[in-house]
């Protein structure tokens, strides 16, 4: 397969400028912090095509919801992540002539994301219509050591050309989102102005009235020289900058600093921000480019303690593990409880920036083992603040006495997607949601939790459930009726078996839980009964009633799980069987087509499988696999990763290994063809569990780690850092041997390959 970026351990590379390939490019090359991200996009003007793309964490529009057919229930708002001012803009002229990769002819070109310590480099070579040559070198990172912090280095120099070389750092509020219902503007801009010697720019977002301050500082040098000539203000609404207007010989080198604070209502009171901002950016620009960079990259050196990965034998693969981890924590910090991830991260518009059941199903276990407990804690607070709102939202479609149904996408904990068969139907949601704080109390061992908060939710997802269900006189039985799966290629179905088995897990759970806090924490169990009115005999006598009777539908002579009641009436096809002209079949065939097909979007009964995989013997779990993945065209992100991991379970390690290249390389390699868009980052997370639950074999035995490894043939050594209550280990594995090494904490035992071992530091 020919790759259209070098592949390189700790690099991603672009050499050569491919203007087809811009908008993928600055998907690929994002960067960010926690707090901001910044698409690829160039400092200097482009008039190609180009997804411009500044991402504030938490900053959202409530984009009025437009629909073709109203339904009651239907949210009055899609929220957007905003396509926030641009601090990036640096305009370059030559004499009279703007630099601008699209007009110009690009001698050389030259493009680097450092996933190491996390900065973006381009250097390039090029020659305006007048044959003047200019060198351009820029580095620039969102620092993570003060995450409000961005900061560009951008040389120029003469190759052939003498005359007035003048450069305009700016920043600039006059900017629309690609994605918005009524091309409506988000940003109101506030005021537009300079203090002592730096730029600023405050604007509030329209109807939601998030406030946003930008400031910049610049210095320039001339030769290695600081650079004496004055900085010319210039400014219109929406738009503050500097002129830096210099006359320069041929091979004289002009080097910019630009330093931007970017700082939100949401962590400084609005009349104050500007103030905030200005002191924040000289902090920082004192530190000057080289301080900060430092500062910056001892903090990547400190994320990737712990949670590299090493593969050896297969730099593919282990370019595609180091992206996603990379992107991963790029996306995430955990440092709020009030923000989320996305589907596209920082990467792009689509999906709006909202939360996902993906945060639930496949990031937790990645930050869990990454990161201090307090990180997938914040996720999960995130959850328990939204709880109120998700009781709301069950009581406008019609349930009552507590019962709560999260959105399916969500900002604040209000819904805002806004299709019936996902809002309404895809409520499995609610049983990633519960499955979350079990894999977190599973993993930290902090019981607590649920005596605190865990609990109160298991609660009223519960509540949740026992009205969904209803009794059918046929079957004798509990069903789950008009429901969409995690497979969104049919929607309406009866008796998913996913979404059953979740519901019937989640009130075994939540007794399991309630047994535990009534026991161990009394009185914040009488509080609980206080706080929700929870009449102990009547509802849990309703919800063993339903575990004991919920339906669960089976192929019985196959002994498989059935997707759905009516399955098997379906043409059963392969994905084989279809031409590569039809693929994917979402861009190829009408959706009637789709829904009648047998073709599955993603893990469905799989997924089932792959949460509760104790529960099944690997028989039960290869005949699962062998039905269903041969029908999966896994045309979302969130599907190989999953077969990838029971792919292993089952012992197919190369398949299981072809199946991770595509998760891992998804984006690198742009398999569905649409990075343009942004990156999948949520998916991001399946993809390092294919590797340190499928590959590494890791999973939590009564509260002990423990690791069952299989390697795939190319890889002669694999390693990774997981955290586990307050202990850090490496995982070496190679054909001949596992070797677990305590890097940091107390002794601890785990289990390899079956045997326990003391680890000690
Ligand atoms: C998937 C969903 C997922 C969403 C956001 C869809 O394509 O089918 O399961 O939640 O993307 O990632």
């Amino acid at each position: 397969m020919k790759r259209y970026y070098t592949t390189d351990e700790w690099s991603v590379i672009e050499e050569g400028f491919d203007p087809t390939f811009q908008e993928a490019s600055e998907s690929i090359f994002s960067l960010g912090n926690g707090h901001m991200g910044q698409r690829a996009n160039f400092e200097e003007n482009y008039s190609g095509e180009s997804l411009q793309g500044t991402y504030i964490a938490g900053i959202y529009y409530p984009d009025k919801t437009r629909v073709g057919w109203w339904k009651n229930g239907y949210p009055e708002y899609f929220a957007k992540v905003l396509n926030a001012p641009n601090w990036i803009g640096i305009a370059v002229r030559a004499g009279n002539e703007d630099l601008d990769l699209h007009t110009c002819k690009v001698l050389s070109f030259r493009r680097e994301l450092n996933m190491k310590h996390g900065y973006l480099e381009r250097s390039f070579i090029a020659e305006l219509k007048s044959g003047r040559q200019l060198q351009v070198n820029t580095r620039r990172f969102l620092s993570l050591a003060a995450d409000e912090i961005g900061a560009i280095r951008y040389s120029v120099r003469s190759v052939n050309f003498e005359g007035t070389l003048e450069l305009l750092p700016y920043l600039d509020a006059n900017v629309v989102n690609r994605d918005a219902n009524y091309d409506e503007k988000f940003w109101e801009i506030l005021e537009t102005g300079f203090k002592a010697d730096n730029a600023f720019l405050r604007m509030r977002t329209r109807k939601s009235g998030f406030e946003v301050c930008y400031s910049m500082n610049c210095t320039a040098e001339i030769n290695g020289t600081a650079n004496k000539a004055k900085m010319q203000p210039v400014q219109r609404s929406g738009y503050a900058g500097f002129k830096i207007e210099t006359g320069i010989n041929a091979s004289d080198e002009v080097v910019l600093y630009k330093y931007v604070a970017v700082l939100t209502s949401l962590d400084h009171k609005p009349d104050s921000l500007v103030d905030i901002s200005i002191d924040t950016l000289m902090q920082a620009s004192g530190r000057r480019f080289d301080g900060l960079f430092a500062d910056h990259a001892v903090q990547w050196d400190e994320k990737w303690s712990h949670s590299n990965i090493v593969i050896k034998g297969d730099p593919e693969a282990q370019q595609g593990i180091r992206f996603n981890i990379f992107q991963l924590n790029q996306t995430y910090t955990g440092r709020d409880q009030r923000l989320n991830i996305g589907p596209k991260g920082f990467t792009g518009e689509k999906y709006g920036g909202s939360t996902y059941w993906d945060t639930e199903a496949f990031l937790i276990p990645f930050y869990l083992s990454t990161e201090p407990d307090h990180v997938s804690r914040n996720l999960l607070l995130y959850r328990y603040k939204h709880l109120d709102k998700a009781i709301e939202n069950a009581t406008k479609l019609g349930f009552n006495q507590g019962a709560a149904l999260y959105p399916m996408v969500t900002m604040n904990g209000e819904e805002c997607h806004n299709e019936w068969e996902i809002t309404f139907e895809e409520i499995h949601r609610n049983g990633a949601i519960a499955y979350a704080i079990y894999n977190y109390v599973k993993y930290t061992g902090e019981k607590e939790y649920l005596a605190q908060y865990g609990l109160e939710v298991l609660i009223a997802l519960s509540r949740f459930w026992r009205q969904r269900v209803n009794w059918s006189d046929v079957k004798g039985k509990y069903v789950i009726l008009g429901v969409t799966g995690p497979n969104e290629y049919e929607n309406n179905v009866n008796n998913n078996w996913y979404t059953n088995r979740m519901a019937s897990w989640t009130l075994r759970y939540t007794l399991e839980s309630l047994d535990y806090v009534m026991r161990e924490h009394p009185m914040q169990y009488q509080q609980l009964v206080n706080k929700t009115g929870f009449r102990y005999d009547a509802e849990t006598s309703a919800w063993n009633d339903i575990i004991k009777n919920l339906y669960l539908p089976l192929l019985e002579e196959r002994g498989i799980f059935l997707q759905q009641d009516g399955f098997m009436d379906k043409e059963q096809r392969m994905v084989s069987e279809l031409s590569p002209a039809e693929r994917p079949i979402n861009q190829h065939w009408s959706w009637d087509r789709i829904l009648r097909s047998v073709f599955l979007k993603q893990a469905d009964v799989l997924q089932g499988i792959f949460f509760f995989e104790d529960e099944f013997t690997t028989d039960t779990i290869r005949r699962n696999f062998d039905f269903y993945e041969p029908r999966t065209v896994h045309e979302s992100s969130l599907s190989a990763c999953i077969h990838s991991i029971l792919a292993n379970r089952i012992g197919e390690v190369e398949k299981a290994y072809e199946l991770y290249l595509r998760t891992s390389r998804l984006d690198l390699d742009d398999y569905n063809k649409e990075v343009a868009e942004g990156l999948h980052i949520t998916s991001m997370g399946g993809t390092w569990m294919s590797i340190v639950i499928g590959f590494g074999g890791l999973r939590i035995k009564e509260g002990m780690l423990s690791f069952t490894p299989n390697l795939p043939r190319k890889w002669k050594y694999l390693s990774f850092i997981v955290n586990f209550r307050g202990r850090v280990l490496n995982i070496g594995i190679s054909e001949k041997e596992t070797e677990v090494k305590l890097l940091k904490g107390d002794t601890l035992q785990v289990e390899v390959n079956g045997k326990i071992v003391n680890c000690k530091l």
